[in-house]
């Protein structure tokens, strides 16, 4: 039996049906059944909180190995406290950030905290590191419907993002062997770019003259707080910001491809597959 934390998230969603596809028995770590219900002939759900050390007792029960997944704050840490309480010693796949290979910020003193929790408790584990996520940038769908604008901070600052699948099968992969215990797996997308870049494919895509309209620093963390993220992680984001502009995610790795045996899906191939989002209603 596998554990899944993080099972409704945007990683969780793309391991849960590989883990299913390949015959796995699973378990699926949710705080709401409404989100899950739609795998609950196919997979145990399991209501819990990382809040209530209880329900995590409760989920780990006669579980070999975690697909392990926290917040990216200071709450993070309060749940992996939560879980290591709870855990015997399964075998565990932590989902980081590449951010914690170069912690500049305290974002990425975060995820490197965390890691470190769970390398003290000395439990069998991989860890994931990620760069950015291709499916951040669903969140311009807005911008590109009402002014076909894409507002962003990052300048001519570099990064590789990963599609989410990719992440999903190499967790598929370090899960359901124990052939990667004990390593620290950086996962990026094949190539590095730009936001403009990223603009410039999804505007052939959809067919649309899209504007890329930079931003200072500054008025993005008013715009996060003005969204209701609290000031401190703002703030945090605003960190992360100018090292992405100084280069630090400016990185490539192969490891998807060493892992999966194919190599990482190009952004241009990812936003394709699902152009109708930005499109529709
Ligand atoms: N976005 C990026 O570019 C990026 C890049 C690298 C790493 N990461 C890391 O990826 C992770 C996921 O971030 P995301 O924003 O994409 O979120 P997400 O995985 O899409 O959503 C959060 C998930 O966590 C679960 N969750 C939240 N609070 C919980 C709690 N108290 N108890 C139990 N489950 C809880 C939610 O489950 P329910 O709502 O079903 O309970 C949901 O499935 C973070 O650690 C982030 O730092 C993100």
């Amino acid at each position: 039996m596998y554990l899944i934390t993080g099972a409704t998230g945007t990683i969780g969603q793309e391991l849960v049906p590989r883990l299913l596809k390949q015959g796995e028995s699973i378990r699926l770590f949710t705080r709401s059944h409404t989100k899950a219900q739609h795998w609950q002939s196919k997979a145990e759900i399991s209501i819990g909180d990382f809040e209530d050390l209880d329900s995590l007792k409760r989920a780990l029960d006669g579980v070999k190995a975690v697909f392990l997944l926290t917040r990216g704050d200071e709450v993070g840490n309060h749940h992996i406290e939560n879980f290591l309480q709870a855990a015997d010693q399964q075998r565990v796949v932590f989902l980081s950030n590449l951010g914690a290979g170069l912690p500049s910020n305290p974002l990425s003193q975060g995820h490197l905290k965390r890691e470190q929790m769970l390398i003290d408790r000395g439990m069998p584990l991989t860890i994931l590191r990620p760069g950015s996520f291709m499916s951040n940038c669903l969140r311009w769908k807005a911008g590109i419907q009402q002014s076909k604008t894409v507002i962003h901070p990052n300048a001519d600052g570099r990064s590789a993002p990963i599609a989410p699948g990719d992440i999903a099968e190499v967790a598929l992969r370090t899960l359901t062997t124990a052939d990667w215990v004990g390593q620290i797996l950086e996962l990026t997308g094949p190539e590095s770019m730009t936001t403009a870049e990223q603009v410039k494919i999804l505007a052939q895509l959809l067919n649309q003259p899209l504007t890329c309209q930079e931003t200072e620093i500054e008025t993005s963390i008013e715009n996060m707080i003005r969204r209701g993220m609290p000031h401190d992680f703002a703030q945090a984001m605003g960190q992360v910001i100018a090292g992405v502009r100084r280069g630090e995610a400016d990185k490539v790795t192969e490891t998807v491809k060493q892992i999966t045996g194919r190599p990482a899906q190009h952004f241009s191939d990812w936003a394709r597959e699902r152009a109708n989002v930005w499109l529709s209603a």
